[in-house]
């Protein structure tokens, strides 16, 4: 099984502001999930919570000046940064943002983004008006073009009791976007569409055909792919499942819909993966007023879909198929004959009862090797599993 990566070493730099208090939180967040924190703090950040707080936290030593770093080589800055998976900078004041963007390295936390050799992530968290400053926002513009990930900042109660947009993330939320943005970029430069969710067959104007599908699945793995570094268009079915981030959304209804938005892209893409809960029939006809209740029986007469998966698989020239197949039983043996049945390299079975709403699902994947079971897990960690190994079965890699 290809494991998906989670950072081992992240360093914290912590900027002037009282979203400081925040980073506490977030520091606690890596430590249990096993990650070892190096915690970088400005001189300004120290005003706000003292460095004893992030050393007790962190288990390590608080870093705050550039001329005491304790290094060997007196190449503090350089070692800090080696070897650590991201640069984290939260909360990352107006000031500091101003900073990155011209290149200074005038203390300890500047001197090392500017010397880094990984991803750079900034948390901006100021008062709404330094946000919306255009001095802020050519910074944050400067910053994105040069690879900088900008998280947040919310919008809210702000410190300066105003409301407004310039509001650190919550850690949860900082916690997610870097382990998101540490994995491996696999799937970097291709050109991913996807299925996801149900589909809706309507019988008249207020009822309809559908399942329990939830999309949950289908929008895990589009976050996983775009993480992986690739372009994600879903075509999704009725699902409150949010949109991730780096994902683009077309949103249809019927079995009709979803294969007429597929077929208008299938051209762009180089991976299909199949995740959507298809409805196999459809009405013949769709009443146009509402059915009016009687004592009689009432028949509704249904006609197959198309099959999406298997139309895209059946082209010429196909991109990579994944496709999904949830049985109630013999999954295996059911699932080996629908990949065959499909012309797909890849097919990833689960048992129904397994998968259906929940935030959790165990699979085996099926491919001309045979079947690899893969243990339960979350959704996102599957969907993660899942994307390193499309990476390596994809052809030519
Ligand atoms: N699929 C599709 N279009 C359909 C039906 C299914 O693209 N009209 C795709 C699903 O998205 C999934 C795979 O085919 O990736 C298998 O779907 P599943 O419902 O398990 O299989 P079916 O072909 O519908 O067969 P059955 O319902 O009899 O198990």
């Amino acid at each position: 099984m290809v494991r998906p990566s989670s950072p081992a070493r992240i360093v914290l730099g912590i900027t002037g502001g009282i979203a400081a208090y925040k980073a506490a939180e977030l520091t606690r967040l890596f430590v249990k999930a096993g990650i070892t924190v190096d915690v970088v703090m400005t001189a300004a950040a120290t005003h706000f919570v003292t460095p004893t707080t992030y050393q007790a936290l962190s288990g390590r030593a608080v870093l705050t000046d550039l001329w005491e770093s304790g290094s060997r080589n007196a190449m503090g800055h350089i070692d800090i940064s080696r070897g650590a998976d991201a640069i984290v900078v939260a909360p990352a004041s107006a000031d500091f943002l101003a900073k990155l963007a011209n290149g200074h390295a005038d203390d300890l936390l500047s001197t090392l983004c500017l010397a880094r050799e990984c991803p750079l992530l900034a948390a901006p968290a100021m008062n709404r008006q330094m946000w919306a400053n255009a001095a802020t926002q050519r910074n944050v513009a400067r910053l994105r073009a040069d690879g900088v990930a900008i998280l947040g900042p919310d919008t809210g109660e702000l410190a300066c009791n105003e409301h407004g947009e310039g509001r650190m993330l919550e850690a949860g939320d900082l916690f997610a976007a870097v382990v998101a943005a540490c994995q491996p970029k696999v799937l970097n430069g291709r050109r991913v569409l996807l299925t996801a969710g149900p589909t809706f067959e309507a019988i008249d104007p207020v009822r309809g055909i559908t399942n329990s599908s939830s999309g949950k699945m289908g929008f895990a793995l589009a976050q996983a792919v775009a993480e992986a570094g690739a372009s994600v268009l879903v075509v999704a079915g009725r699902t409150s499942a949010p949109t991730p981030w780096g994902v683009t959304r077309v949103d249809v209804t019927s079995a009709r819909q979803m294969a007429d938005a597929v077929m208008a892209r299938v051209d762009e893409c180089d991976i299909f993966i199949a995740v959507a809960a298809v409805a196999d029939y459809t009405p013949t006809s769709v009443h146009e007023q509402k059915v009016k209740k009687s004592d009689a029986a009432l028949t509704v007469t249904l006609e197959p879909t198309i099959d999406i998966l298997a139309t895209v698989a059946s082209r010429p020239k196909p991109p990579y198929c994944v496709g999904f197949a949830a049985e109630s039983q013999d999954v295996e043996r059911l699932g080996e004959e629908k990949r065959k049945r499909k012309k797909l390299p890849l097919l990833v079975a689960n048992r129904a009862q397994d998968a259906l709403g929940s935030d959790e699902n165990e699979v085996t994947l099926l491919d001309d090797a045979g079947a690899t079971r893969l243990p339960r897990m979350g959704k996102l960690a599957l969907a993660r599993v899942l994307v390193g190994e499309i990476a390596r079965r994809l052809p030519g890699t």
